[in-house]
């Protein structure tokens, strides 16, 4: 039950109090994502961690519309993969995400995922082109997205389990 109430907790936020994400905050949720399961366990994934604010400022503009909350955010990390080292790529970086994200939330800080996989950046440069281009992994790698991470400055409210949508759930035959 201690799982489900973290979860319902979860929500995506996009305003950052001031400051530098907690180190041992930060490692947690490193370590949530390096946890994560993947296809034949092939953990196609690496993660660049970026605090420095110059470069979480010029990471907004990465997408069109601009992700503000970049700019705000304590640090980001940047889920990027090797897609000839599994066919499962997109699902083993989603979920890395995910668990980061929820991770964030349960250590009572803010964050966002932001997409960069099939995006692109205000210069018309593919995302995958302007992140590469300011983080520096090699070609062979592509990213799938950007967790924003902040001090919180205020959080939307749980969901409730009530409101769940369990008409979307069908047993046996849809
Ligand atoms: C695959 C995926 C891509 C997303 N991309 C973005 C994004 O680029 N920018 C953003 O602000 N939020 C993004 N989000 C966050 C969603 O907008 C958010 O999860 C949704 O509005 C539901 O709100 P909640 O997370 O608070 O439940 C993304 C979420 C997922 C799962």
């Amino acid at each position: 039950m201690e799982l489900l109430k973290t979860m319902l907790h979860r929500r995506s936020v996009r305003q950052y109090a001031p400051g530098k994400v907690d180190k041992e905050k930060l490692d947690m949720i490193l370590k949530a994502g390096l946890s994560s399961a993947s296809g034949r366990a092939i953990r196609p994934w690496e993660l660049i961690v970026i605090e420095d604010p110059e470069t979480l400022k010029k990471l907004t503009g990465a997408r069109e519309p601009q992700q503000n909350m970049l700019a705000e955010a304590g640090a980001a990390i940047a889920v990027i993969a090797d897609p000839e080292k599994s066919s499962t790529w997109v699902e083993d970086c989603s979920i890395v995400m995910a668990n980061m994200h929820l991770m964030a939330d349960h250590l009572g800080l803010g964050s966002c995922w932001i997409q960069c996989r099939m995006r692109m950046a205000h210069n018309g440069e593919t995302t995958n082109d302007f992140v590469r281009g300011l983080l520096g992994y090699p070609d062979n790698m592509q990213i799938e997205a950007i967790l924003s991470i902040g001090n919180l400055s205020g959080h939307p409210e749980p969901y409730r389990e009530e409101e769940l949508l369990t008409e979307k759930v069908h047993y046996e035959t849809y």
